[in-house]
């Protein structure tokens, strides 16, 4: 049998997701009308013999309690539950910590799913593989560009086999296209490597001084660094190159993305009991497809919506607003005749009337979310965070706005704080 766990890390990461994770945890936050996560959960339930998923992580307990709950009775063939790290112990060390509970009853094969990605998971080709090969360790892998490659893990492999020769994290310079998506399935034996690993540091430490005790970085363990770059030379680590999409999602403004992504899957896949469900027809409005509508959101006559929109609960779009490429979160409003085009409205947000919020488009296939602007790197996307108010007939473009401002006058290429 299968077993599945999600990193989730904790409230001292995910900077890079501010403002957006001021108000919610950001393996929480709502793309496509799901949170992240959910989108794990979904492609997980379709595993064979997949029964339990661990989400792993330093958030407090009751971060996930609703979600769990929730997420049990939407997938029932799965156990799901959350186990917390006392600190943040480096992408192996929560599978160390946790490591009974992770090999009870058995698993032969287990995932381990980064939760701040967006991806097609092609889990049961990865399987697939993984079994062909006898491998101990098989990642997921897609090409990026050369300029992109060195913000990830770098795969050097047999295209024949797709054994890993050679794994470097974040390398200083080029080394390979092929990155690390953040999705392994591994044998259950890989626990004998991470516990040979958590010696070797311990005993590392032991001879050495440790000049500040409280320096949490040396309790890290981490998959790449200490588990995978070397098993790689032991001809156990094999890649999957990905066919389908995947995204990290690192800034908000990287869940712009994600949410389009996600909504074009649901689109082109036939439709089940846990598909996201997309809008169809909805009287007077113009939907451009594909686009999520939450049952109790109110969308305006003579609207125009989409591609690529999400409009959660409760949230109000005015008669003739154009809303293109982005994100309504639940509560917020757009006033009659606006357009928000490549931007995250959040909670409880109001855009005036005759307003335009604005981001600039990015490019297909591209990982980078800034643009330069007059000589300077802006965000390509525009985010109102929680409870921002845009005044009737202004102009907010490549801003980012911080929760609780009002907006009385045109912002171009500012962060608001
Ligand atoms: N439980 C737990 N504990 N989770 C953690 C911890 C930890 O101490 N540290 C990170 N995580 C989780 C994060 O929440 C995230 O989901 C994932 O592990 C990876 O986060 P980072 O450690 O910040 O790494 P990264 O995203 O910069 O790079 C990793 O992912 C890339 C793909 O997105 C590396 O694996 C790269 O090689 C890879 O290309
Ligand atoms: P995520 O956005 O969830 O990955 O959290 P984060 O902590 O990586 O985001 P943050 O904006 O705090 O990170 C700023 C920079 O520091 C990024 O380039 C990270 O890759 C890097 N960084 C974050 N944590 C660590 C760490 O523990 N060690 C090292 N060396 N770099 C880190």
């Amino acid at each position: 049998s299968a077993k599945a766990i999600i990193l989730v890390g904790g409230p001292s990461r995910g900077t890079r997701f501010r403002p957006l994770s001021m108000t919610v945890p950001k393996p929480l936050f709502p793309v496509a009308g799901h949170p992240i996560i959910w989108h794990h959960l979904q492609a997980l339930a379709r595993v064979q013999d997949l029964k339990e998923v661990i989400l792993v992580g330093f958030y407090e307990e009751s971060v996930f309690t609703s979600f769990i709950k929730e997420a049990s009775e939407q997938f029932p063939s799965m156990t799901i539950k959350y186990l917390r790290e006392y600190q943040a112990l480096g992408t192996a060390g929560g599978l160390y910590l946790f490591r009974d509970a992770i090999l009870k009853n058995s698993p032969s094969q287990i995932f381990v799913l980064h939760a701040d990605v967006c991806c097609s998971f092609p889990l049961t080709e990865m399987q697939n593989l993984h079994t062909e090969r006898g491998a101990q360790a098989t990642m997921l892998g897609t090409k990026v560009t050369t300029e992109a490659a060195t913000n990830f893990g770098c795969i050097v492999s047999d295209p024949a086999t797709g054994e890993v020769l050679h794994y470097v994290e974040k390398p200083e310079s080029y080394i390979s296209n092929m990155i690390n998506c953040g999705v392994y399935l591994f044998d259950a034996s890989i626990f004998g490597e991470i516990k040979a690993a958590m010696k070797a540091k311990a005993d590392g430490e032991k001879n050495t001084l440790v000049l500040d005790p409280l320096d949490q970085n040396d309790e890290r363990l981490r998959l790449e660094q200490d588990i995978l770059a070397p098993l790689a030379q032991k001809h156990r680590v094999f890649v999957y190159e990905t066919k389908g999409f995947w995204r990290q999602i690192k800034t908000a403004g990287s869940a712009v993305p994600a949410n389009a992504l996600y909504l074009q899957k649901a689109h082109q896949s036939p439709a089940d009991s846990a598909s996201v469900k997309l809008a169809d027809k909805l009287e007077g409005v113009e939907i451009v497809h594909p686009v999520y509508i939450h049952p109790s959101a109110s969308v305006a006559p003579g609207a125009k919506l989409g591609p690529n929109v999400s409009i959660g609960a409760k949230a109000k779009i005015g008669a003739g607003a154009r809303v293109k490429d982005s994100i309504i979160l639940p509560s917020a409003e757009v006033g009659h005749d606006s357009s928000v085009l490549h931007s995250i409205i959040a909670w409880d947000s109001r855009v005036g009337n005759w307003a335009r919020v604005e981001g600039t488009p990015t490019l297909p296939g591209s990982h980078v979310m800034t643009v330069l602007r007059g000589g300077v790197k802006v965000q390509s996307i525009t985010i109102l965070a929680q409870d921002v108010i845009v005044a009737d007939e202004v102009m907010v473009q490549n801003c980012v706005v911080l929760p609780h401002k009002e907006l009385k006058k045109d912002v171009v290429n500012e962060v608001i704080i």
